[in-house]
């Protein structure tokens, strides 16, 4: 990475390059939960814009810049009534698409309420998730996009946010960084103490998985490899989804629907927002070794700050650089814990914010074990590039495209290709959508040696 692809990549305020292409994207950005019907207005920070967002009386969201276009005062101050919200210094009132609908201040044969509108944005609700489009076809934005995990319905799945305070692509790069599993969370496992058929079976032992990797309509897909028994491998597939999503191959490959976003708040922050499917889901890597007991290192949940309003208040977790994590010294020494952080999430939360706000990408080496890396890397900066050259921002139009991703594990003959073995992974998968035909997903490179 040279500085200009490494500033390319990582700043995603208005006018750059990588802003420019992830506005094009429907963009996940609260709980539906998290907006009341004609409740608080809510600070929302997205691609380094200051966003005010609301429920009016009629339950739909609006989402727009935080400043009145009367004066500039913030509408987070506002009142939130029948139908928009209103600004408490002159009493403007905007809907929720930014059309001013009062002007009580100004006389009424003066009112020019309908010359003035809040630069806002479309916003939707879809199982329980607010998604937002700050592209510039507001009138006419694209399809919300296919991501399995994210059509599941809300009593199917469990949707998990927590904030890190370091760069988008820093944080992503955790979920597709296949090697360090074997280090940062399971280096204390003991292979031999690891039951016939857990989950953690094939991972405990594989600290340097080999792996391909290819581009694919969606973006990239790793499918790590071992060769587990005579004639059979076993396959670990994990996917990034432009323009900031990943699946984790972290469950059985049929049944394995999750996903992540890792949704730009501005360059140093970032929401992780995890979808998990709750019933008939994958087996839990958290079940019992051989001693009776789960994986050390793994508590169930982290804790969190009490939610406060600021910009940055909203699922905040109390580890951090100031604490160091949290880290505990004896646990690390001692090798109970090869990290000394008990969380998986915080133990990726630890390394990655650990890197700074924004990394030093000219300080790297990168090695084969970061071939998944680079490759997403490049190809997330190419696609963005070709839209400000302006070639369409790639499924946007297309969002079944995203049907064709999945990510999991299983075995399979090893005198399959790695392509072929995914392919038929894929038709054969569980689906949320039954009535939808599960697209194979197009091969761009060779078939079977
Ligand atoms: S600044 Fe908002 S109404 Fe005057
Ligand atoms: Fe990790």
């Amino acid at each position: 990475m040279n500085p200009k692809d490494s500033e390319d990549l990582t700043h995603v305020s208005p006018g750059t390059v990588m802003g420019n292409f992830m506005r094009q994207y429907w963009i996940p950005a609260a709980k539906s939960s998290e907006l009341e019907v004609d409740g608080t207005p809510m600070r929302l920070l997205l691609l380094g814009e200051k966003l005010v967002a609301f429920r009016d009386s009629q339950g739909r969201v609006g989402v727009m810049d935080h400043m009145c276009p009367h004066r500039n005062a913030s509408l987070v101050l506002g009142r939130n009534e029948e139908g928009g919200i209103r600004c408490i210094y002159h009493g403007w009132k905007f809907d929720v698409s930014g059309q001013c609908v009062d002007m009580p201040s100004v006389p009424a044969h003066l009112c020019f309420k309908d010359k003035v509108k809040a630069q806002a944005y479309r916003a939707a609700d879809r199982n329980g998730i607010v998604w937002v489009y700050m592209g510039p076809n507001q009138d006419a934005p694209p399809p919300l996009p296919m991501i399995e995990a994210t059509l599941l319905a809300e009593q199917d799945v469990d949707i998990s946010f927590m904030m890190r305070s370091c760069n988008w692509m820093q944080a992503l790069e955790g979920d597709i960084d296949t090697s360090h599993f074997g280090f940062l969370h399971v280096g204390h496992l003991d292979p031999d103490e690891v039951p016939e058929g857990h989950p953690l079976q094939h991972t405990a032992g594989e600290r340097a998985p080999e792996y391909h990797v290819r581009d694919t309509p969606w973006g990239t897909t790793y499918g790590a490899y071992r060769e587990v028994k005579p004639q059979t491998t076993y396959w670990r597939f994990a996917n990034y989804m432009f323009p900031f999503f990943t699946q984790t191959p972290q469950g059985e490959f049929p049944v394995n629907i999750q996903a992540r976003a890792w949704v730009p708040l501005d360059d140093t922050h970032t929401m992780m927002i995890f979808w998990r499917r709750r019933t008939g889901g994958p087996r839990s890597s958290a079940e019992p070794l051989k001693n009776g007991k789960p994986l050390a290192g793994a508590r169930p949940a982290p804790d969190f700050h009490p939610r406060d309003t600021s910009w940055l208040g909203r699922y905040r977790v109390v580890a951090e650089e100031s604490n160091d994590w949290l880290i505990d010294r004896e646990a690390q020494r001692t090798k109970r814990i090869y990290s000394g952080i008990d969380h998986i999430g915080l133990q990726d939360q630890a390394v990655t914010e650990s890197m700074g706000g924004i990394t030093n990408h000219m300080h790297e080496n990168l090695g084969p074990g970061d071939v998944m890396i680079a490759r997403t890397r490049r190809r997330a900066l190419a696609a963005a590039r070709a839209f400000a050259a302006g070639t369409p921002a790639p499924g946007l139009m297309e969002p079944e495209v995203l049907m064709g991703a999945r990510s999991g594990f299983f075995e399979m003959p090893s005198s399959v290709d790695w392509q072929q073995a995914y392919a038929q992974k894929v038709r054969t998968a569980e689906r949320v959508l039954k009535s939808q035909a599960a697209p194979a997903p197009a091969p761009e490179l060779a078939p079977a040696k």
